[in-house]
């Protein structure tokens, strides 16, 4: 986040500390506003102002996500949580807002437990209490020159995240650490000591912190000072154990978002591989090698995916490690062209760990209720093809948003670049692909859109390394009117890009300039629009 959200409602922050604020509560309304750039499979707040994802809890058969939110405003302002709910992370259901400012300060980002014991006392009439953790930030404190204007508090819901009480005796847990960043609060229960733990970023490490009720904290431990890449701010941590594909052993993972630094500008979430034993996290023998000297595993090489969590609350017989990130980059999120809202969070994915020629890996790959949203499937004849083969007139890509699953088989002797290619009769076009010969995927949104709103933005064509040398080629797309996300080989290389094209990208081209290539199999998934 950085410094350059302070700057910004100032007029608005001294109304909400009066509490003479004027918003009005969000209609529940299960239908977005149509824009030419709003995706359409994506969730996309009705309007006004999103950033990080927030809270994101499963309970009672619904996943809720709430996030960062300014209503009033496309631009940042004084934060509320925003509030969503689905029965499977692809159809979303707009609800009121949860949190607002109140005269502690604005609600930053933060996570919900469901408090089945009722450790905290917090339950009424005997209902589960869903428990919401974040940090209070004080605009004016900051102002004033005080460090320590982050602070955690609490809040909670009886009634199925619909409505939210603040806890009586905020903050529960001041700002000690003599460092103005300390925030993102993420909340576990750890069953071996019977406690909850919370992991807070500071600046440039995490801190960890236990309680028996969610309302008294004590300090464990710190980690990361040391490792990973410090090129930026640490936000939104979070911590939790996966089990490891094909073995019954369990490894810790940690995620942890850095602004700037990311491995293609500005925001980007890096992660660590370790272990936790209660008191503090310690990395893998393998990842300390990794992430020394500010290097960094990045859970994503786009541009466009920061400040991603994972739901807690998921029942142990699902047992998946779901994801949300929010689809955009502080470089340029407040000044991207679209008019009543702005941002998209990506598509849930599924977190996984698997043992690879090169050591323990994190792959992403994308929910599997999202096939709910393919209307058709269109199967590509496996086929040797020189230069390119266009597959635009295959099916009608009204809407451009499509899924595609392709496989090639490639000749290494011969073959330079494998490519696709989303382009509309403008001539504006997004690409992705592989470059053999350096073994790297790349996106290149240089000529995406003629409108161009910010250098950075298309200054670079985003690169990723590949991890495997394999000749068989898997990509997975998602394009969705205004972003793409491909998931390579299985998942084991992620990019997720944005972008706004003055119409949509109709045109689907395959090409592999000057040599020949086999696509071994190919499906197209137009997708339905909710
Ligand atoms: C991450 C972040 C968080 C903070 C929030 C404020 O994007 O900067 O660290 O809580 O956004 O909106």
């Amino acid at each position: 986040m950085g410094r350059r959200l302070y700057l910004i409602s100032c007029i608005g922050i001294i109304g909400y500390m009066m509490g003479c604020h004027t918003i009005k509560k969000s209609e529940e309304s299960t239908n977005s506003i149509p824009e030419p750039l709003r995706p359409l499979f994506h969730f996309t707040p009705l309007q006004g102002w999103m950033n990080d994802p927030n809270g994101l809890v499963y309970f009672e058969d619904e996943y809720h996500l709430f996030y960062q939110h300014y209503p009033d405003s496309t631009v940042w302002g004084p934060m509320h949580w925003g509030h969503a709910v689905s029965k499977d992370l692809v159809q979303w259901q707009h609800l009121p807002i949860a949190l607002y400012p109140d005269t502690i300060g604005l609600i930053f980002s933060g996570s919900i437990v469901v408090d089945h014991q009722n450790s905290s006392g917090l339950s009424q009439d005997g209902k589960i209490p869903l428990v919401a953790i974040f940090t209070h930030h004080n605009i004016e404190a900051e102002k004033s020159g005080q460090v320590d204007y982050e602070k955690q508090s609490i809040a909670y819901s009886t009634d199925l995240g619909r409505t939210w009480t603040m806890y009586k005796s905020n903050p529960v847990l001041i700002n000690l650490t003599g460092s103005k960043d300390f925030r993102d609060p993420k909340v576990f229960w750890y069953e071996p000591n019977k406690s909850w733990i919370m992991v807070t970023a500071v600046r440039d490490h995490i801190s960890l912190w236990s309680s028996p009720d969610l309302k008294q904290w004590s300090f464990l431990s710190d980690f990361g000072a040391d490792w990973g890449s410090h090129n930026g701010v640490w936000e939104c941590p979070d911590l939790f154990p996966i089990q490891i594909e094909g073995s019954r052993d369990t490894a810790w993972v940690l995620l942890l978002s850095i602004n700037p630094g990311g491995p293609n500008g500005g925001s980007a979430t890096q992660y660590f591989i370790g272990d936790f034993n209660g008191q503090a996290f310690s990395l893998s023998e393998e990842f300390k090698t990794l992430v020394a000297d500010d290097r960094a595993m990045w859970v994503d090489y786009g541009a466009d995916n920061y400040a991603g969590v994972t739901w807690s609350g998921i029942p142990e017989q699902d047992g998946r490690r779901l994801f949300l990130g929010w689809m955009s980059n502080w470089t340029y999120a407040q000044i991207v062209p679209t008019k009543t809202w702005r941002s998209a969070m990506t598509l849930p994915r599924e977190l996984k760990l698997h043992h690879t020629p090169q050591g323990l890996r994190m792959i992403s790959i994308p929910i599997q209720e999202l096939t709910s949203l393919r209307k058709d499937s269109i199967t590509l004849k496996p086929q040797s093809f020189k230069d390119t083969l266009d597959i635009t007139a295959l099916y009608d890509l009204h809407d451009a948003n499509v899924e595609l699953e392709l496989e090639f088989e490639i000749n290494r002797m011969d073959a330079k670049m494998l490519e696709v290619l989303f382009s509309n009769d403008t001539g504006e076009v997004f690409m992705l692909g592989l470059d053999l010969q350096l073994n790297q995927y790349y996106m290149d949104r240089k000529k995406s859109s003629f409108n161009h709103f910010s250098n950075p933005f298309i200054e670079s064509v985003h690169i990723a390394p590949r991890s495997l040398k394999s000749n068989f080629i898997k990509l997975h797309i998602f394009l969705d009117v205004a972003s793409c996300e491909l998931f390579a080989d299985e998942g084991a290389t992620i990019m997720t890009d944005i972008f706004f094209p003055s119409q949509p990208y109709h045109h689907i081209k395959i090409a592999s300039p000057g040599s020949t290539t086999k696509l071994v199999q190919g499906t197209i998934y137009p997708l339905s629009t909710h």
